[in-house]
This record gives C-alpha cells, sequence and structure tokens, in this order.
C-alpha cells in the first residue's frame, strides 16, 4: 500500500540547524505548506530563544523541540510540562535518564496538555548518539554490550515508561520495530535523498528506504534547507516516500 501526498508530508521534518531567526523564518514561510514540522535544535533555540517556537507556529509550522533533557525526575518532568504549554508537536528528552526521569516526564506532559486542552506533545527519547563509536561507547562511558544491543533495550524502557517513542538512525529502526511493534514511533536522521550530498552523515538511508523500514517520521535537513531550490527539494522528497510500499 502506498499513501497520499499529505500523509507523505506528514513525515517530513526539516532541521532548522541554522543559527538566527531570520533565517530560519525564511525556511519555514518557504515550507510550511509543504512538509509536517519544523525541528528546533540547541543553536537556534538557545540563541533565539523559545519565542521561536511561538514565531514558527505562528506561519503555520509545527515545532518539533529537539533540546533532549536529561536531569533529575523532577526538573524534566517541569520542563516537559513548560514544553507541553508551549504546544510543541515533538519534543526529545535522554533515555539515559532512566526509567523514572522518562515515567515522570510522560506524565507530567499528559498532565499539563490535559490541563490546558492541548494536544500532548508526541515525546521520543533519543538512545545512544549516532557519532558514539563501539569503542568509546565500551571504553568512556562503560557499557560492554553492542550499542545496537542498547538501544533496543532504551527503545523498550522508553516504551515502558509511557513515551511514544525514540529518535533512531536508519540503520537501528527495524530491531526496534520488532522490539516494540507497531505502534511505536520512530523519528529518524540520516536521510539522503540519491540527489543529495551525504555531507557528514555515514550510515544513510533514502527516504523511501526508512519509510519501508519503518520510519514514522524523518529528520531531514540539508538536503532540503542547503538546496538552491528548497520548496522543490522538499516536493522530490514527498513524492518519493509516496512511492513507498508498506
Ligand atoms: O542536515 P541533516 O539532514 O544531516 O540533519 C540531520 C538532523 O538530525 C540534524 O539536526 C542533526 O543534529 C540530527 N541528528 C542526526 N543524527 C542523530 C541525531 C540527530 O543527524 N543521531
Amino acid at each position: 500500500m502506498t499513501m497520499t501526498r499529505e500523509e507523505a508530508k506528514a513525515k517530513v521534518i526539516v532541521a532548522l540547524d541554522v543559527p538566527t531567526r531570520e533565517e530560519a523564518m525564511v525556511l519555514v514561510q518557504q515550507l510550511h505548506n509543504e512538509v509536517g514540522a519544523f525541528k528546533i535544535g540547541m543553536q537556534l533555540y538557545n540563541s533565539e530563544g523559545p519565542d521561536i517556537v511561538r514565531d514558527i507556529q505562528a506561519e503555520g509550522g509545527k515545532v518539533f523541540v529537539d533540546l533532549k533533557f536529561h536531569d533529575i525526575p523532577n526538573t524534566v518532568a517541569q520542563t516537559s510540562k513548560v514544553i507541553t504549554g508551549r504546544k510543541a508537536f515533538m519534543f526529545t528528552v535522554h533515555a539515559a535518564g532512566g526509567h523514572t526521569m522518562l515515567a515522570t516526564a510522560a506524565e507530567a506532559a499528559k498532565e499539563m496538555a490535559a490541563e490546558l486542552q492541548v494536544k500532548k506533545p508526541i515525546l521520543v527519547a533519543v538512545t545512544v548518539l549516532t557519532s558514539i563509536s563501539q569503542q568509546e561507547f565500551e571504553e568512556e562511558i562503560g557499557v560492554k554490550r553492542p550499542i545496537e544491543e542498547q538501544v533496543v533495550i532504551w527503545a523498550k524502557m522508553s516504551q515502558a515508561a509511557g513515551l511514544d517513542g525514540v529518535v533512531a538512525s536508519p540503520k537501528e529502526i527495524k530491531a526496534i520495530r520488532q522490539a516494540c511493534g507497531e505502534d511505536f514511533v520512530i523519528v529518524t536522521p540520516g536521510i539522503r535523498p540519491t540527489w543529495a550530498a551525504a555531507n557528514d552523515q555515514s550510515r544513510i538511508m533514502t527516504p523511501k528506504q526508512a519509510v519501508e523500514a519503518g520510519a514514522n517520521y524523518l529528520v531531514i535537513g540539508r538536503p532540503i534547507t542547503k538546496q538552491e531550490d528548497p520548496v522543490k527539494a522538499a516536493q522530490m522528497i514527498v513524492e518519493e516516500i509516496m512511492t513507498a510500499e508498506i
């Protein structure tokens, strides 16, 4: 079964990895009808402050707040309430914070959404950063098991704690889907259409491959934002996703 254009658009999250509000807003104005959401990372959030969330929403864009919270449960829970109050579409916490931190964050987001009568953000955990090598994982972080095994352990823990899903590299999608089932949300960066440069990403998949592997959302930055015509690039990606067999 293939999907409609609207379903395919909803899967695309544009990473706004730009330093200023001005640059971000140009992209939002160009792309808000072409994609599902915009991801704000720590660079843009910290340079422009939380009002950037409101500014993007005012243009009709949904916002994925990717600040990867990792602190004691109470601090993360209170912050989850703040982010829910800002009507984020999605936000991230670190699985390394442990079950209690994740469960408290999920509960807090749920409570706040009910209190304000807003949609609960999709809450996803970051597991092992893809920049960490197996050697660093064992020697510096001190975990003596294959990274992929740890990713699945943390995905299952996140699910048990009431999170909606995880952020995962393309090569981890299948194992997580198998361990956590069909309803678990998998958000995948490292996406490169065949016509785009790989840049610094090494374990990449095309949009079609990632959706066929089981990704629910694709985080795509430079293959859209650094193209001469970002609208055309986004449309080509959406059309490619529409051809995915799922
Ligand atoms: O430009 P590009 O498509 O590579 O951007 C990918 C986005 O996904 C960036 O915002 C990057 O920080 C993020 N990301 C990633 N790999 C991870 C986690 C997040 O590329 N493992």
